[in-house]
């Protein structure tokens, strides 16, 4: 049981997390904190929050569990005003899509990393922001991967390995880098391919007549450029080193299959379609229903941040 939440950043995940451990019945009092006060008080409404703040110092002076849940280029902000005024056994946690920024936030506004901070993120999400964005199943049957760093108290480990697997997730744990890297490949460069394609084609003159005959496979290919457009730049930046390794790999691909098309090489287009194909039909459908498997590595063998 959490006796005081404290969520910052009441959107889809912060929102949903509150809701998933009430559901539960796993949390006593949830006090939120965000910047607008018309999303504070719809988040009261609708009983995601019991109360709000919006100073953050204030609503940490209570709490025994911190959710930070705003985008990455507000964390170390966050952190900075909060410093100083958490209680002694309260746990910090949050759900930032790159580990390393986090981390490296932390380091920089409390001087060292404190020994109760839990690095998460929770692979679910959709292309939806704000309180009323926010479900209770969010997490249900989904990964929460964690990240603890050689100075992290295990018992602050535990406490929100408990909190997720309470919301119906399942935990593991990696290296910060090793996050970064494997969220590179299977979240942030779909999202770079989904937002570079609706792009370029709403650039293009006959723009209109292009949409107009988009399809269902446009529409699922394309859901996730419909994503917060300032959360997805603050993940470019702080996980940038990883995610222009893969969009370099990615071109040598895309140029590869370029090249087998003007050659009409239908051997080779035949290759690549059936591998992805079974690849996919693997990783991705055979895995629909439960988390994915984890391979000795600890890698996640495929699932996208927006389910
Ligand atoms: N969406 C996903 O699919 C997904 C999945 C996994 C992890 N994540 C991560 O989860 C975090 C939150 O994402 P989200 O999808 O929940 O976004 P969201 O729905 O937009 O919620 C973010 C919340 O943070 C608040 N906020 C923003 N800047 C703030 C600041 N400086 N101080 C206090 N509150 C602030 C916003 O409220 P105000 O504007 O009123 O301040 C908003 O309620 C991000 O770090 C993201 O990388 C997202």
């Amino acid at each position: 049981m959490i006796e005081r939440l404290a969520i910052i950043g009441v959107g889809l995940i912060g929102g949903s997390l509150a809701r998933a451990l009430r559901s539960a019945g796993a949390v006593g009092e949830v006090i939120g904190c965000g910047r607008s006060l018309p999303n504070l008080e719809r988040a009261v409404a609708l009983g995601v929050i019991d109360h709000y703040n919006q100073d953050p110092a204030a609503v940490v002076a209570d709490a025994d569990l911190v959710f930070v849940a705003v985008p990455l280029g507000a964390m170390r902000g966050i952190f900075a005003s909060i410093q100083g005024h958490l209680r002694p056994h309260a746990v910090i946690t949050d759900g930032g899509s790159v580990k390393g920024s986090v981390v490296a936030d932390a380091r920089a506004a409390f001087g060292r990393i404190p020994p109760r901070l839990v690095p998460g993120h929770p692979i679910a999400g959709t292309e939806r922001s704000g309180v009323d964005a926010s479900f209770p199943e969010l997490y249900r049957n989904r990964r929460v991967i964690l990240t603890p760093l050689p100075e992290t108290d295990p018992e602050a480990v535990q406490r929100v390995d408990w909190m997720w697997r309470t919301c119906g997730a399942q935990v593991n744990r990696m290296s910060v880098a090793h996050h970064d890297e494997v969220l590179a490949a299977t979240s942030h460069l779909p999202h770079m391919l989904a937002f570079g394609l609706v792009d370029a084609l709403a650039r293009m003159d006959e723009t209109d007549e292009i949409f107009r005959y988009a399809a269902g496979g446009f529409r699922d290919f394309t859901r996730i450029a419909s994503s917060s457009p300032v959360m997805w730049r603050d993940i470019c930046i702080a996980n940038r080193e990883a995610l222009s390794a893969m969009l370099g790999r990615f071109s040598v691909e895309l140029t590869d299959l370029a090249e087998s098309i003007r050659r009409a090489d239908a051997e080779q287009l035949l290759d690549i379609f059936e591998r992805a194909k079974a690849a996919r039909d693997r990783y991705v459908d055979g895995t629909k229903q439960t988390p994915a498997p984890v391979t000795a590595k600890g890698d996640l063998t495929g699932e996208s941040e927006t389910p």
